[in-house]
């Protein structure tokens, strides 16, 4: 089978997108699949051929010619977080080309790639507690007092399309609000402020094969700083990451279960990556992101947890494509 492995991106997180990709492709069965790494960035989409020479792909049907031979893929592997791997826009690429590729569809991957228009569809699933939050455009009037009167602080302020906790901040006092807000704009146009919850982060891997759901062990997230920020979760040492979790196993239940259904409701395929918080004083359990295309690097939580499941890196993307394929 040839396997094209999207690379790199067009976001700030390009460099944990490379990470990603090489671990995925040193995991993918050399004897099954012949794995194509395009590297997809803003200076073109290429395959780097045996001598060293760049080569386009056909953008017409996604195919590369290599010594005049054409190949077709038989599946696409994405390996980009942000733009334009997670947010729906190669999903809608592949679906237009018919291409079979690993991770959610396009509408799933747009809809969760907004942390606004997201929390607002989780919300109303009723599934799941979800902090109060605002939406703010950048060409549009918002008033920090009126948002202040609105939520309680602390707040975290994310830029709306985003990932690795770039352009993030947590506010704690009224005074570091606008700079938050002027940081997250520099980000994106649109920003989520939202109501901090203090409690424990709990993380969640799962996905579908052959219908039959794979939950993986859940990791809970001690970040020695204020937040889990970009330096906690790439810094070996500055967070710890505890699989399987510990925390009580009704609670460790209800996490998997509300991932489940919310798989389940927001039309998931593929590998993702729900985190929430839970609050340990009320035991409430709130909503804080899905990752339709989690990380894959050495440090990164979900091949933590596959481990922690007893698989190996290769016998889970195998599954994935092997999915994808079906
Ligand atoms: N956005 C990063 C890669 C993650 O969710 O793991
Ligand atoms: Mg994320």
């Amino acid at each position: 089978k040839n396997i094209a492995l999207v690379a790199g991106g067009y976001s700030g997180e390009y460099v944990i997108s490379v990470k990603s990709a090489a671990v995925i492709e040193k995991h993918l069965d050399s004897s099954k699949y012949n794995v194509y790494k395009i590297s997809v960035t803003h200076d073109g989409w290429n395959y780097t051929g045996p001598d060293g020479q760049l080569i386009a792909v056909d953008k017409n049907d996604f195919t590369l010619t290599i010594s005049g031979n054409k190949i077709i893929f038989d599946a696409v592997f994405i390996g980009i977080h942000g733009t334009p791997g997670e947010d729906g826009r190669l999903q809608g690429y592949f679906e237009m080309l018919g291409i079979p590729f690993t991770s959610c569809g396009m509408v799933t991957s747009a809809l969760t790639f907004n942390k606004s228009y997201c929390n607002k569809v989780v919300a109303s699933l009723g599934v799941v507690n979800v902090s109060k939050s605002v939406h703010i455009f950048k060409d549009q009037p918002f008033d920090t007092n009126a948002i202040l009167q609105e939520l309680a602080l602390p707040v975290f302020v994310k830029p709306a399309e985003g990932g690795s906790s770039i352009g993030m901040s947590k506010v704690n006092t009224a005074e570091e609000l606008a700079p938050a807000i002027e940081k997250a704009f520099n980000e994106d146009v649109q920003i989520l402020i939202e109501e901090f919850v203090k409690g424990r982060e709990i993380t969640c891997g799962l996905y579908k094969s052959n219908g039959q759901f794979t939950v993986l062990p859940v990791t809970e997230i001690i970040s020695s700083k204020e937040f889990f920020d970009y330096e906690a979760k790439y810094t070996p040492g500055i967070s710890r990451e505890v699989t399987p979790a510990e925390a009580p196993d009704e609670v460790v239940a209800l996490i998997q279960e509300t991932a489940k259904k919310l798989y389940n409701k927001l039309n998931c395929r593929g590998i993702v990556r729900m985190d929430f918080i839970w609050e340990e004083a009320k035991n409430r359990l709130f909503f804080l992101e899905v990752n339709t295309m989690p990380g894959q690097s050495e440090n990164s939580i979900v091949p933590q947890q596959v481990r922690a499941a007893g698989m190996t890196l290769q016998e889970f993307y195998g599954t994935l494509i092997e999915e994808c394929l079906r």
